[in-house]
């Protein structure tokens, strides 16, 4: 862990927003287009990278930032699709040390309607995931002003929670934080459905026999349950490892960062709640001493917020 001495002030570096908007986006091409969970898994995520050169974009989007895509065609009110926001999950140096190739994480929305018992495609995504090498995306971006690490990022420790591709922005942060030499710790919770869903498995195992430092937790939900029956969900890493979390998220340089499903951030609230941590929250005085357990989704939308070491980025 990083000694901790004064409370470190977190310097949050000022970054370009929307230097491409719906109205003048760039093209750009994409150069890589593969699949990332295994044969077996019933769904189908995949890792996309763009090259960037001669754009704007390149040196200008920050890790933890988005980019904007805009899918070819109309809705069902003839009107041209509205774009969507992927994040970024290179490093800031690029794909490979490659500064002109970005890239993102990217699921298939694939659903059944239940009232008309047809198949839905979600429009963008798998526009993305049926991209080949060498074809073209309006992109806009760089969108997104919180969710950053900080200039000092010597100064703290940090822990990760992802569902989903949530994981993408971790993959980069991860990266870079590793590779400039951060000694403190570094944990990444990442919970998926299935094994067959472990998204960069390698990658971060990899990162992890490298460095001691960083931890890599995998939360298998539909696989795997916890002593007490339920199901195995991320914001249950507090309680489970109390000896290694409650020490390092008692720490003032400690920071928080969650990405990914909505549903995950009422539940890491109330963990840190039950375990006393509420330096990670805000809470307006109408909630003040009401118990966790009793909190609504209504509450934790209009009357916490997060603290000012926590980053969330949750849809
Ligand atoms: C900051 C940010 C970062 C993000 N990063 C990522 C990322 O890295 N990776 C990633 O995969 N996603 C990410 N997302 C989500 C992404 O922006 C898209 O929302 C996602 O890919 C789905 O888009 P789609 O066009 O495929 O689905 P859509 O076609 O937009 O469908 C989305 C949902 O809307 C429902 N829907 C559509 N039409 C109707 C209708 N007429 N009536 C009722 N329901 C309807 C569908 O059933 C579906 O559940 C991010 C979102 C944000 C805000
Ligand atoms: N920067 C960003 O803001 C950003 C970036 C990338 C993705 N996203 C968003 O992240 C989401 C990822 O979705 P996904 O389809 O990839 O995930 P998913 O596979 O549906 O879910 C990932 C895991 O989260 C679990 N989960 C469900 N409800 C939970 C809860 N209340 N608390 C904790 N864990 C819970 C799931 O368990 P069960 O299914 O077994 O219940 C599963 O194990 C999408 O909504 C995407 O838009 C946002």
């Amino acid at each position: 862990m990083a000694e901790q001495a004064v409370r470190p002030e977190i310097k949050l570096p000022e970054v370009k927003m929307n230097i491409y908007s719906p109205r003048n986006p760039v093209e750009v091409p994409v150069v890589e287009n593969r699949i990332v969970t295994r044969e077996s898994s019933p769904n189908f995520i995949r890792h996309v990278s763009f090259d960037i050169s001669d754009t704007k974009l390149q040196d200008n989007i920050q890790l933890g930032q988005s980019f904007g895509i805009l899918p070819p065609g109309k809705n069902e009110k003839g009107r041209p699709y509205k774009l969507r926001l992927y994040s970024l999950a290179s490093p800031y140096h690029g794909e490979n040390g490659n500064q002109r190739i970005i890239s993102t994480t990217v699921k298939r929305i694939i659903e059944e309607w239940e009232n008309e018992g047809e198949l839905y495609l979600g429009v963008c995504s798998n526009f993305l995931c049926n991209l080949r090498p060498g074809e073209t995306v309006k992109m806009t971006g760089p969108a997104g002003r919180r969710f950053l690490l900080p200039e000092n990022r010597n100064d703290f420790n940090y822990v990760f929670f992802a569902t989903g591709t949530g994981i993408a922005p971790f993959r980069g942060m991860v990266y870079d934080l590793l590779k400039e030499g951060i000694e403190s710790d570094i944990y990444l919770i990442f919970g998926t459905p299935y094994r067959t869903d472990i998204l960069y498995e390698d990658y971060f195992r990899g990162l992890e026999e490298a460095h001691p430092n960083f931890h890599f937790m995998v939360y298998v939900s539909r696989e795997d349950r916890r002593a007490d029956g339920s199901k195995k969900y991320v914001q249950f890493a507090i309680d489970d490892h109390q000896e290694q979390f409650i020490p390092l998220l008692s720490q003032d340089n400690t920071l928080l960062y969650i990405c990914g499903l909505q549903g995950m951030q009422a539940g890491i609230y109330k963990q840190l709640a039950r375990h006393n941590l509420y330096e990670y929250l805000e809470l307006k005085d109408s909630i003040q001493g009401k118990d966790p357990d009793e909190w609504t989704s209504k509450d934790i939308k209009r009357r916490i917020k997060p603290g000012t070491r926590t980053f969330v980025e949750v849809y």
